[in-house]
C-alpha cells in the first residue's frame, strides 16, 4: 500500500471519521482515526465506487493509502463547499438551498440500483441485530428482526447520513460524500435517518451536529422544518406535526439499529438501547410497522 506525506498537506475537513486533507489540485486524502479497521476503510472505498458505477452524483474514490499510524482513501477534490457551508455562509437564500436539498433527495431516491450494486439494506440491518444481545433478551431480538422484515422491498441508494455536512455544491450540481453507511434500500429509511439528522439531533446532540454540519443548530432546526414541508408538500405546521409524530417511532427504530450496525458496545445511544426498545419500540409497534409501509 502507497504510503502518504501528510505533514506539509492543508485541512480542508473534519467529520466523526477522521480529517480530511488537500493532496494537490485535484486530489484528497481522507485519513481515518488509527483505531479505524483497514476493512472498514476498503469498504468505505467500495461503497463510494459503487455509487459512481450506478450513477450516483458523488465523488470519484481513487487509492486507499497508509498515512503514518492511520489508513486514508485518496479521493477527487471538490474545489467548493459543502452544502452545511453553504447553508450557514447565505442565510438569505435558505429557501432556495431547501429546494436543491429536496430535490436532490428525490433525485437520489428515484434511481433503480441494480440488485448486488450495494447491500441489501434489511441483510445489514439483520446481520447486526445479534450485536445487542450483550443488552437486549431473546423476545426484544426477535421482535426487532420482525420489524425489519415488515421494512418494505425498495431499490434506491440509502445513504443513511444524509445531512448538508455530507453533500458538497459543486455550481449546480450536488454530490454527495461519505458513503461508508451506503445500502439499498425503501426511502422511509433515508427520511428516518434524516429526522435524527435534522429535528431530533439538533435537540439532543447540538455540539455534533454543528460540528459535521457547519451549521448552528438553531438553523439546522428551521432548515429540518423547512426539509419535511417541502418534501411532503406540506402547508400548515399541523400537517407537519402529523408527519413528525409518523417520523418519531420509526426513528427511534433507526437509532437502535444503527447504533447495532455501527458496533458501538457504549456511548450515549447503546447504554440507552433496552429504555428505548421498552418505550418507543414495544408500545408503538403498530406504528412503526404502519409508518413503514406508508412512508416508503
Ligand atoms: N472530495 C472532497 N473534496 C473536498 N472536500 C471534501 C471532500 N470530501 C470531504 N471533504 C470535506 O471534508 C469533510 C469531512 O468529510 P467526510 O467524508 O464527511 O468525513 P466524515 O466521515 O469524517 O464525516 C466534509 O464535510 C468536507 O468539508
Ligand atoms: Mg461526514
Amino acid at each position: 500500500m502507497k504510503e502518504i506525506d501528510i505533514s506539509s498537506c492543508p485541512v480542508i475537513g473534519r467529520g466523526g471519521a477522521g480529517t480530511v486533507y488537500r493532496l494537490d489540485e485535484d486530489k484528497i486524502v481522507k485519513v481515518y482515526h488509527p483505531d479505524m479497521k483497514l476493512e472498514s476503510v476498503q469498504r468505505e472505498r467500495e461503497l463510494a465506487r459503487a455509487a459512481i458505477v450506478s450513477g450516483i452524483p458523488s465523488v470519484i474514490p481513487y487509492d486507499t493509502v497508509r498515512c503514518g499510524e492511520s489508513y486514508g482513501i485518496v479521493f477527487e477534490m471538490i474545489a467548493s463547499d459543502t452544502l452545511g457551508h453553504a447553508f450557514a455562509g447565505h442565510p438569505d437564500k435558505t429557501e432556495e438551498y431547501v429546494d436543491r436539498y429536496v430535490a436532490f433527495v428525490k433525485e437520489l431516491h428515484s434511481v433503480h440500483l441494480k440488485t448486488g450494486s450495494f447491500e441489501d439494506l434489511k441483510t445489514v440491518l439483520h446481520r447486526a441485530v445479534p450485536r445487542l444481545s450483550d443488552c437486549l433478551g431473546e423476545a426484544e431480538l426477535e421482535l426487532l428482526n420482525s420489524l425489519i422484515d415488515s421494512i418494505p422491498d425498495g431499490d434506491s441508494l440509502i445513504h443513511g447520513d444524509l445531512h448538508p455536512g455530507n453533500i458538497m455544491v459543486q455550481d449546480d450540481t450536488l454530490l454527495l460524500i461519505d458513503l461508508d453507511s451506503a445500502s439499498r434500500g425503501a426511502k422511509v429509511w433515508e427520511l428516518a435517518a434524516l429526522f435524527r439528522n435534522l429535528i431530533v439531533g439538533p435537540k439532543n446532540i447540538p455540539q455534533i451536529v454543528e460540528m459535521s454540519m457547519g451549521i448552528p443548530v438553531e438553523m439546522v432546526s428551521d432548515i429540518g422544518h423547512r426539509f419535511f414541508k417541502r418534501y411532503f408538500g406540506i402547508q400548515s405546521e399541523e400537517e407537519l406535526q402529523g408527519v413528525f409524530g409518523r417520523l418519531l417511532p420509526i426513528y427511534a427504530f433507526n437509532t437502535i439499529l444503527n447504533a447495532a450496525v455501527s458496533g458501538e458496545t457504549t456511548g450515549s445511544v447503546y447504554d440507552h438501547i433496552p429504555e428505548m426498545v421498552q418505550g418507543a419500540i414495544i408500545p408503538h409497534e403498530q406504528a412503526i410497522r404502519q409508518g413503514l409501509r406508508e412512508l416508503s
